[in-house]
């Protein structure tokens, strides 16, 4: 979009345009393109429409506001879910900071929550498109500059804190690889070197090793789905620190250097949820909950009793098979299950492949675990709690 339609889209000019496509049945559609184009320019008509349908579909992932901001296709996939950035910003607020830059701002939904955090907000975006969007999301409320952060970056003062969440996309489509962000690994890495209070939003891929032994790591999820791994260092980063937190439960819970005990198969078994396994905190809720492991290198916990937890799935173990076909056929068919679930960990098999195979037949429901054992690899039959 070129930045004067962009300009004209956030003026007061457009606001009753925007409004009166928020009611167009089917706004991607050639019918309302032409009927909008006898009435606005074509590119004007385009924004318009495509706003109108951005707006639509990003409330799945922004919730109502979405419906009020001004939106862009890349910027809504790299925006920040809202649970998240209240759980950042809360943090940033209770660090004591005077105030956050957040550099590299995107469509702005950090610095919103910052900013209802009564935090002080700068935000730095590089795309004139971009940053006319951000400006008008937030408002007065906080200062948006456009411009590249590393020129900017001898600017931000050391009481401020600094929220980085760095590009991530390349011409092969999303990366968490960090040679692909943007700005680099360099500069990035740099404002979190301890004196002053920075928190990196990094993909939860990040390779341990690349993390600082100042800086504090918390994998977060939002109902299950693993969305980032935040850095964060300088005052109140415990050193070396790893957690895995759950919005919007707010739990955390922290990894320790434990080593994982295996045991066998006891009538329950739980599925870790992906922080907890990228955090490496899969000891510490083995402790929490009596479980021990299946086998080495495997997240599945097993105890004999269960511990409702917020941090994993729980199985009730009502069968326990050997892991061949022939015997798994033979037991889909005795007990006529036509919907069978197949979830596996560390065995080399595509579970639709598989379920095809078992020619699943009959009214009932079943979910098969497979995994590897100390004792060679079983299917477990479970009931999901
Ligand atoms: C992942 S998005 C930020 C999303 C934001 N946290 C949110 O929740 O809406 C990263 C943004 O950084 C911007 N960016 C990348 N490199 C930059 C640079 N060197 N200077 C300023 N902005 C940059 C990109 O244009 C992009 O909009």
């Amino acid at each position: 979009m070129e930045l004067d339609v962009a300009a004209w889209l956030v003026s007061a000019e457009a606001a009753p345009w925007l409004e009166r496509a928020a009611g167009e049945r089917d706004s991607e559609s050639l019918g309302a393109a032409d009927r909008w184009r006898r009435e606005l320019p074509v590119d004007q008509a385009a924004a318009v429409l495509t706003q109108a349908s951005l707006r639509r579909a990003a409330v799945g992932k922004l919730g109502e506001t979405a419906s009020h901001l001004f939106l862009t296709r890349d910027g809504v996939e790299q925006a920040t879910r809202p649970a998240v950035a209240r759980w950042r910003a809360d943090r940033f607020a209770a660090s004591g900071v005077a105030g956050v830059w957040d550099l590299g701002c995107g469509l702005g939904l950090d610095a919103l929550a910052m900013v209802d955090a009564g935090l002080a907000v700068t935000a730095v975006e590089k795309d004139p498109v971009t940053a006319t969007f951000a400006a008008a999301n937030l408002g007065a409320h906080a200062r948006v500059v456009v411009g590249d952060i590393e020129d900017l970056r001898g600017d931000v003062p050391l009481e401020a804190g600094v929220f980085l969440d760095p590009a991530r996309r390349t011409a092969r489509g999303r990366s968490w690889d960090v040679a692909d962000l943007s700005p680099s690994w360099d500069v990035v890495s740099g404002f979190a070197d301890g004196r002053r209070v920075a928190c990196l939003k990094l993909g939860p891929g990040i390779p341990y090793r690349l993390l600082p032994d100042h800086g504090e790591t918390v994998w977060v999820s939002d109902h299950g789905d693993l969305v980032e791994a935040a850095l964060w260092a300088g005052a109140g980063a415990g050193p070396g620190r790893r957690s895995a937190l759950l919005v919007p439960a707010g739990a955390g819970l922290d990894a320790t250097d434990d080593a994982l005990p295996v045991g066998p198969i006891g009538s329950w078994l739980y599925e870790p949820d992906p922080a907890v396994i990228r955090s490496g905190a899969v000891p510490a809720l083995a402790a929490t909950l009596d479980a021990t492991g299946i086998a080495p290198g495997v997240a599945y916990l097993t105890a004999e009793e269960h511990r409702p937890t917020p941090y994993a799935v729980a199985f009730e173990v009502l069968d326990r098979l050997p892991y061949r076909e022939k015997d798994l056929r033979a037991w889909v068919r005795q007990n006529r299950v036509g919907t069978l679930e197949i979830k596996k960990r560390a065995i080399d098999v595509d579970p639709a492949a598989l379920r095809r195979r078992l020619a699943p037949k009959g009214p009932e429901v079943a979910t098969l675990l497979l995994t590897p054992t100390p004792d060679g690899a079983v299917a477990l039959v479970v009931r999901r709690t």
